[in-house]
């Protein structure tokens, strides 16, 4: 049996891939920060707790999980804070940085001394960003700059991940509700179905030719 790792998977998009995963038969470790988990899924799973904003509870957490064998690494626990310009602050950047950046980097830099010498394709990261990731928007520019570099980051650790590790990510639009006037600005006038992010996690999990790229599903927002 193969194990996953979600991180934040049991929040509103990390749940459905957790369920997806539970479904295709894998192993799932399941992150989670501060939710108290009421969980009844049909299939083999642990939770492991971890606050990625201190790097002890990181640590730890990096030294617990990958005792076992991870096969796939789906980086989705984030921060999203609005933060205009007059609260910046050291620690509040920091604070940023620490759960959307640096956090999946130190998990792929494990996921990776772990799966280098793997004899097939199956190591698999999926880093979730957001499609805000390419344009910094007055309220949320210290959010966008994190999405931007783990952006970065995807299509370069690609490079340096090894012949058996793919290294992808996915950035959706308005996943969420939002209202009326923000959703005027997809192409599409709807906002992204989570089914819509599951395919594409599929479709990355299945087509074994596809690194160092980074999906929008997006209903045509990043056409804006
Ligand atoms: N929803 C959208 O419309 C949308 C759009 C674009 C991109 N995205 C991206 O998609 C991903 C999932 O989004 P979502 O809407 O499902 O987000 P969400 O409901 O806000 O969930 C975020 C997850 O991150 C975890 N988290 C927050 N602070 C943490 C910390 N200090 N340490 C460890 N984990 C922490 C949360 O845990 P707790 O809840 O337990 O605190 C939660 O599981 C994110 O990467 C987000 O940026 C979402």
């Amino acid at each position: 049996m193969q194990t996953v790792l979600i991180t934040g998977g049991l929040s509103f998009i990390g749940h459905h891939i957790t369920e997806f995963f539970i479904a295709k038969q894998y192993h799932v470790i399941i992150h989670y920060h501060s939710k108290k988990p009421v969980l009844k899924l049909n299939g083999s799973y642990e939770l492991i707790q971890a606050d990625f904003s201190n790097s002890e509870s990181l640590n730890n957490f990096i030294n617990q999980v990958f005792k076992k064998d991870i096969h796939i690494l789906i980086n989705n626990a984030s921060i999203f804070q609005k933060s205009p310009i007059s609260t910046w602050d050291l620690a509040s950047l920091q604070n940023i940085f620490n759960i959307n950046l640096f956090a999946p980097m130190l998990l792929s830099q494990t996921f990776i001394k772990q799966n280098i010498f793997s004899k097939n394709n199956e190591g698999l990261i999926i880093n979730i960003i957001d499609i805000y990731a390419d344009r910094l928007v007055k309220n949320i520019i210290p959010y966008s700059l994190s999405k931007n570099a783990l952006k970065t980051f995807t299509l370069n650790l690609a490079k340096i991940s090894g012949e058996y590790i793919r290294v992808n990510g996915i950035s959706p639009g308005f996943v969420k509700e939002v209202d009326n006037k923000l959703l005027q600005k997809n192409i599409i006038k709807r906002n992204v179905k989570i089914e819509e992010i599951i395919q594409t996690i599929e479709f990355l999990l299945n087509n074994t030719a596809i690194t160092g790229e980074v999906i929008n599903v997006d209903c045509g927002l990043s056409l804006y």
